[in-house]
């Protein structure tokens, strides 16, 4: 920890979720990627002067921290100090893209200060937390242990040092409200990824954009128990210094629900990883999907009456809520499929993957035999195999042509016809792969339920719901989510609240296309920045200003197109989609800067570094850059609806298509709007 005015300033990153697994703090999801990305440009840019500030979870250091002496003087004293008094305070590097050093506190250890920090919280702020909320206790702690710290390292520094400190989400809010309770010389920035009672309001079926301006908050977070929290949102919204948020939609979310309008909006990055090769992603694809293809010849056995080359692999993943993720208008869409394509007499088959988590009891018996049968038949065909090449052999050998009637043996046979005889099936392929603790009442379940999706051989749609978070170790379906997704064709996100949505954004990265809405800050952000979305395979869903019914027929007819089209018109469109990747990368076009700017802003805020020479920034505009059509794509908006690349399949072989020349056509078109100069002078960051 550098101290003085003459150094740069230290930048702290507070949140509950940088680890993941946390037993109570929220686990992997978007906030977790969040904070995972960026780290590495944040490092470069802070270089030893950042700091992640998380929980302690002895399973997840084992495995992700290396353990090492605070970095400086100032540091180790704090440290020293805190566990002499009763704390347990590591210090470490994060084993990620970056290696940012972490400091992490060990909630649990203190938990016997904790009904004192309570009362101290009703004295000072006059929020009272009941007992049996275990996370809001967390918090409490968390909250508690982070203000110490800061406070200390401000009295263990010779002198005062420029500290810049971000506080992710609720759980994380308490410690900001101590700093300026206080009065720590600490500039703080509070950033919301969604709000507590949007998320509640969502979930229970609330017009909830129609009645933004009405709702009762305090009223409504009362009904559903969670006023305290609320109330530690709020307070961390009231007390920061700059408060962000991660869309446009959230933005006007938080200015209702939280009464305060965020002073920048800071969208969400990813770390894009480029390959030398430009087709080495549609490679990766063809590789991911032969292994999606292998899962479901186990799945399916006994019901391989479809052709799995004609097969379209769609998917929704994220954290189980039912309707905020459109989970439910995504089975009400595929049930209208079904039947389109049904009576279309198609021969593409389409099947939809749900990777939602849920309470289970291990995978269930079915799915682990369809598995086995499928390896058993493998097996059975690489002995026939290896019979009947050594017969071939031997043939050639003594310079004969085979008798291929003699070729294979009765025993060959005999195994043949017992693999094929464990083939035969009772049931019909499992729509879950694992046995639901709540099956009964589980809302995916009930829906298949409802609109009869059940896998037969007439469906033209098949669903498989695995409700559980992928794994490469997993002996049901080895492969890790980024594998999977760049397996499939189509990930469908039709969320109804989705603040930012990062599983668009990782589909968009990989060259997968995806539907996202415009109720998602995904959504909202390509909406704004591409001219034709749906060109470049980013299919925008209307969710706003319509009704579920219109939604649905819209996803419908989004998902009936996709399925029409040719391989290569696929082909083409992934590669269109990959090409917009750089939109979302933290490093470029200015993503990161929307953090940087939020941390010079926050210091130029800030009473005690008004002597700080930091760049005067003017408000940072998103506005003004927007991704041209692709160019192969015909101007007439009649033309480029539902643009999917090409429009027949007779254009497609009167006119040859010059991938790499569109490519270069689009990258000189995209670049151009980026490489225009500054149009407000005084704009110091620009995007
Ligand atoms: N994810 C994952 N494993 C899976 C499915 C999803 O790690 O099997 C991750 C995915 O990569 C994404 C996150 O979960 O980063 C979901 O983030 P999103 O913003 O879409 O939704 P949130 O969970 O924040 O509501
Ligand atoms: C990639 C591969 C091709 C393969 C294609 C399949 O582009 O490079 O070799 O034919 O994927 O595409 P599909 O959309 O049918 O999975």
């Amino acid at each position: 920890l550098q101290t003085g005015r003459d150094y740069p300033p230290i930048l702290c990153s507070f949140s509950p979720s940088w680890l993941p697994n946390h037993s109570r703090f929220v686990a992997v999801g978007g906030i977790y990627t969040v904070i995972q990305t960026k780290a590495r440009l944040t490092c470069e840019e802070w270089g030893e002067n950042y700091f992640l500030v998380g929980p302690y979870m002895e399973s997840s250091v084992r495995t992700q921290v290396e353990l090492i002496e605070p970095c400086n003087a100032a540091l180790r004293r704090t440290i020293d100090k805190m566990n002499s008094s009763g704390c347990k305070v590591y210090f470490g590097r994060w084993l990620i893209e970056g290696s940012p050093y972490v400091i992490l506190l060990d909630v649990g250890f203190t938990a016997w200060s904790l009904d004192r920090w309570k009362s101290e919280l009703w004295e000072n702020c006059s929020i009272g937390v009941p007992w049996f909320d275990r996370e809001a206790n967390d918090a409490i702690l968390f909250g508690f242990l982070t203000a110490w710290l800061l406070g200390e390292v401000c009295t263990q520094c010779d002198e005062p040092p420029h500290i810049v400190a971000h506080f992710h989400e609720w759980l994380a809010g308490l410690g900001l409200v101590l700093c300026r309770q206080r009065q720590l010389p600490v500039a703080t920035i509070f950033t919301t990824h969604a709000t507590l009672l949007g998320r509640y309001l969502c979930a229970g079926n609330v017009d909830f954009y129609n009645n933004l301006a009405e709702f009762n908050v305090d009223k409504e977070a009362g009904d559903r128990q969670i006023y305290h929290r609320y109330c530690l949102e709020r307070a961390a919204v009231r007390c920061t210094h700059v408060f962000t948020t991660v869309s446009q939609i959230t933005a006007i979310e938080a200015e209702h629900l939280l009464k305060r309008k965020p002073d920048i909006v800071t969208p969400n990055g990813l770390n894009v990883k480029k390959f030398s090769a430009m087709h080495e992603f549609q490679n990766l694809h063809a590789q991911s999907k032969a292994r999606i293809q292998e899962f479901v010849r186990g799945h399916f056995y006994g019901h391989l009456d479809f052709n799995l080359d004609k097969t379209v692999f769609l998917f929704i993943a994220g954290r189980y809520e039912f309707s905020n993720k459109g989970a439910d208008i995504f089975l009400e869409a595929l049930a209208r499929l079904n039947y389109l394509l049904r009576v279309n007499h198609s021969d593409v088959t389409i099947i939809a993957f749900f990777i939602m988590p849920a309470r289970t009891n291990n995978f269930n018996v079915e799915t682990l035999k369809g598995q086995a049968v499928r390896k058993q038949l493998w097996d059975t065909a690489q002995t026939v195999k290896e019979h009947f090449g050594k017969k071939l052999y031997e043939s050639l050998l003594v310079g004969q042509l085979p008798d291929v009637s003699k070729m294979l043996d009765k025993e060959d046979f005999t195994m043949m016809k017992r693999a094929i005889f464990a083939t035969q099936r009772q049931c019909l392929p499992p729509v879950c792969s694992h046995n639901m603790l709540e099956d009964s009442s589980d809302p995916i379940l009930n829906c298949i339920r409802r609109i009869g999706l059940f896998n037969t051989a007439q469906d033209r749609v098949k669903v498989i719901f695995h409700p559980e978070f992928l794994s490469s170790t997993s002996p049901l379906l080895p492969m890790d989510y980024e594998e999977f997704v760049r397996g499939c064709h189509l990930g469908v996100f039709p969320s109804y609240y989705e603040p930012w949505g990062y599983t668009p954004a990782e589909c968009t990265v990989m060259g997968i296309p995806s539907i996202s809405t415009n109720l998602s800050g995904f959504g909202c952000f390509m909406e704004e920045h591409i001219a034709d979305p749906s060109a470049y395979g980013i299919y925008i869903l209307d969710r706003r200003y319509c009704g579920v019914d219109e939604s649905c027929n819209q996803l419908t007819s989004f998902l009936f197109q996709f399925c029409q089209q040719s391989r290569r018109q696929r082909i083409i469109q992934r590669n269109r989609t990959e090409r917009l990747s750089d939109l979302l990368d933290w490093r470029y076009l200015g993503r990161v800067r929307y953090y940087t700017h939020t941390h010079t802003h926050t210091q130029n805020t800030v009473n005690c570094f008004s002597d700080h020479e930091g760049p005067m920034l003017c408000p940072l505009s998103a506005t003004g850059f927007r991704y041209p059509r692709p160019a192969s794509v015909p101007p007439s908006p009649a033309h480029s609806l539902h643009s999917s690349p090409h429009h027949s399949e007779a254009e497609d072989e009167e006119e040859p298509y010059d991938e790499d020349l569109e490519a270069e056509k689009d990258r000189v078109n995209i670049r151009q709007p980026f490489n225009m100069p500054n149009r407000n002078k005084n704009q110091t960051v620009s995007l």
